[in-house]
Formats: C-alpha cells, structure tokens, sequence
C-alpha cells in the first residue's frame, strides 16, 4: 500500500470570460487557496471517497463505470473513470479531499478538486509530470467534468490550477480547442504593490445545473456561430462580447509587458460592462461589489468565473485593500445584503505533490 498527497489551488481569472469554449483568449492564475487530496492504494478493488465538506461514498469500480456516483463525490469518480479511459492504472483507493476554497464560489472549487485526484492518481505510476502530461491531465480533468459530472465547462479552470506558476497568468488561446496553447505571461503585482482583492458576493451557481445560464450561454453562442450575420438581437450581444473580450486580453497582455496598470484596471472593467450588458450573467451582488470597488478607487474590477454569482475581483493598491474591502461591505449593508467574505490572492504555483 502507498499514499500519495496532491495539492491544486482554485484560480481567479484576470480577464477572457466566457471565450474557452468559443475558441478565445483568456488569463486566469492560481491563487493560494486549494484542494488536498490523499490517496492510498488498497490490495481490493473498492473505493472510498471522503471529504471535509460532505459524507463519505464507498463503492467499487463498477459503481464508478455505470456512473452511479452522486454529488461531489462524482467529480473525483469522473477523474477516475476519464484516466482510466487514458490507459491509467487506477487501483482500489482510499481517498481523502480537504479544501480551503469556499464551494461553488467561482473560484474553481471544482477544478481544484479534479485536479488534485488527477496529479495524485498519476503519481502512483511516476512522479514527474511534464507540461505536456499535465494538459493531457487537464483535459481528463474537463472531461471529467463535462461527460460524467454533466457540467459543459470550457477547459479554462482545470488548465489554470495544472499548469500555473507563481507570480504568472496562465495565457490560454482555445483556437484550437483539442489543442489549447498556453503561454505563462509575468504579472508583476507584487512588485507594484499592487493586489488583488475577491469578494465572495455569497450568491451561489451550479454550473451543472441543466436549466442553469451557463449551459443557456453555451448554447446561444453555439447558435451565434452557425450565424454570425444573424439579426437576432440577443445572440448578436452575445457574440460581440467574446469577440471583444478576447481582444481585451491581447490588449491586457500588452499593458501587462509594459507595466500600464490604469490600461490593465480599465480592459478589466470593460470587461465586466460587455459580461454584464451583452453576456448578461452578472448579478445585483456583483455589480454592486464591482462599482463599490471602483467608486473607492479601484484600478479596475470585474465578476469572475462563470458568473451568476460568486465573485469578484478588484486590482488595488496594497495599501487600500482593506479601505476598498470596507466600502464594498458598506454598499451591500446599504442594500440589507448580508456582509460578503474577502479573499486577498496572489498569483501562486500550479498542483503539486507533497513528498
Ligand atoms: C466557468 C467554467 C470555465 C469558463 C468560465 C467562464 O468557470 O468552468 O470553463 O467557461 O466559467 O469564463
């Protein structure tokens, strides 16, 4: 019997939202916060998932192929199935997840989750993982998530919390969406003093969720590429903002190479105006938490993640986080909103084993 520990981190993404499975642009990075995984081999074939946050799922193989795993526990079960499907040799495990991302808050809980069974599940064959062993992973990840979780998700997350490294974004050009290129881009926040700050706004998505706006949105701008000329009002705005927000990344990208911060924060409330206005899936909660951090002075501030909820992020000063942080729960006070949680992230490394 051996035991394998693995550690992928949630993400926040910059900017490029909604354009992974459009065939666009985006630049999230990995943040501190993450999803543990434990495992350890059993001799039989049965399995035992177990977590900090829900009850425990004991079953076997068999349980795992008919897809007969529920909840959360479905997302590891779908990782093991998708690298089973790969060719990995995947025995009887006990595995254990502990998480510090706050669930279905648009920070990737989900991914994280995936990500970390995926990087240990591997490490009982080899330790050392490549770039090009972690996209394949990334990708069992997604399909994971999408063919056995039912959640239509675009590729982003998963490829942030593998490949991610610290004080970088992770540039990710989905024109071929079999084989997304990924470029690591500096960002340089530290040495500016700048940080980013997330308010978790408490309004919770499932993205799994068969009538949720997620899966809508995948569909309208399926339909908006089968017609690009079309005159329907709704999926012309849909289209607009993935041409435009692919755009604001390449322009992000550049103001980043020159350290033009004013140009970075106004190409990130761009984006949340073109996700709010044209892709409408912002929120009451978001919107406010996104005004409040600018009217305090904000650079630039935008939702992040799919939206309908979870979170947003403002880039600040180092030393206004905590005033921007205060105005922010002042303005949802105003409203009668419960107080919303702040997480301030850095740009961290990408998953990890713990030897
Ligand atoms: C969720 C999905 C990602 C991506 C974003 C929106 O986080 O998991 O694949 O589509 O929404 O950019």
């Amino acid at each position: 019997m051996s035991t394998v520990i693995a550690v992928a981190p949630g993400r926040v993404n910059l900017i490029g939202e909604h354009t992974d499975y459009n065939g666009g642009l985006c630049l999230p990075f990995a943040i501190g916060l993450g999803t543990t995984a434990t495992l350890t081999t059993r001799r039989d074939r049965r399995l035992s998932i177990d977590s900090d946050r829900g009850e425990v799922w004991t079953g076997t193989w068999d349980d795992v192929v008919r897809q007969d795993v529920n909840g959360w526990a479905a997302y590891v079960a779908g990782v093991l199935w998708a690298m089973a499907e790969d060719g990995w040799e995947v025995p009887g495990l006990d595995i254990a997840i502990t998480t510090t991302l706050p669930l279905g808050g648009g920070l990737s809980s989900s991914a994280a989750l995936e990500c970390s069974v995926a990087l240990a599940v591997a490490a009982l064959s080899r330790p050392d993982r490549d770039r090009d062993e972690r996209m394949r992973l990334a990708e069992a990840c997604r399909r994971a998530e999408t063919e056995y979780v039912g959640a239509p998700t675009g590729g982003m997350d998963q490829l942030a919390s593998l490949l991610a490294t610290p004080d970088h974004g992770v540039l990710i050009d989905f024109a071929d969406p079999t084989a997304p290129r990924v470029h690591d881009v500096e960002l340089g926040f530290d040495a500016a003093s700048l940080a980013v700050l997330v308010t978790d706004t408490g309004v919770r998505h499932a993205l799994a969720d068969g009538d949720g706006g997620y899966a809508q949105r995948r569909a309208e701008c399926e339909a908006f590429a089968a017609d690009p000329a079309t005159s329907e009002r709704t999926l012309a705005a849909r289209g607009r903002h993935v041409r435009t927000e692919s755009d604001r990344v390449r322009r992000t990208v550049e103001a980043l190479r020159t350290r033009d911060w004013s140009t970075v924060g106004e190409l990130m409330t761009a984006s949340h105006a073109s996700l709010r206005d044209d892709f409408e899936v912002s929120c009451a909660e978001l919107d406010t938490s996104v005004d409040a951090a600018l009217a305090a002075g904000a650079s630039g501030a935008r939702m992040t993640g799919g939206g309908f909820g979870g979170c947003s992020i403002a880039l600040v000063a180092r030393d206004d986080v905590d005033r921007v942080a205060a105005a922010i729960g002042r303005s949802y006070e105003a409203r009668g909103w419960p107080a919303p949680a702040h997480h301030v992230v850095s740009p961290g490394a990408g998953a990890r084993l713990h030897q």
